[in-house]
């Protein structure tokens, strides 16, 4: 598949924009400072909290934020369980399946969660992180995937 650029110059703190590349939706997300400071701290609960998994990130998407840039986030939007589309619960309130919850995705299919930076936490079925694709920076607004 080709590569996919993508304008992320319109992109406000705290949405999502949703790509196609090689047939899988990407999550293209602008973090906000509270999102990005709820990812410290949880490292107890995840499974993969520094994404030692090569196969799930780029060497470069290899921290804390599993990103380039920290506020942008980059991730193949696809359940690492068996496919579902997790939905965005950005918020930074108890959710009804997890009373500590910081934000992140959550899969309805069979209940996987994942952190604002795609980390999955540990007692769900989903066995890996989300996939951060292959992905470079063209100047401050456009993102190539691929
Ligand atoms: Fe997402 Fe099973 S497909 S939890």
């Amino acid at each position: 598949g080709a590569p996919v650029t993508v304008d992320i110059s319109k992109l406000e703190p705290g949405q999502r924009l949703i790509e196609q590349w090689r047939g899988q939706p990407v999550w293209l997300i602008r973090r906000t400072p509270e999102q990005l400071a709820a990812l410290s701290g949880e490292d107890a609960r995840l499974r993969d909290p520094n994404s030692d998994n090569p196969e799930q990130q780029p060497e470069y998407a290899k921290n804390e934020y599993r990103s380039i840039k920290p506020e942008i986030a980059v991730l193949v939007g696809t359940c690492t369980h068996l496919g579902c589309s997790p939905l965005f619960r950005p918020e930074l309130e108890p959710q009804p399946f997890d009373s500590q919850w910081k934000g992140g995705f959550y899969c309805p299919c069979h209940n996987s969660r994942f952190d604002m930076a795609g980390r999955v936490y540990e007692g769900v079925p989903a066995p890996t992180n989300l996939r951060v694709p292959p992905y470079h920076f063209e100047g401050d607004g456009r993102i190539v995937i691929g």
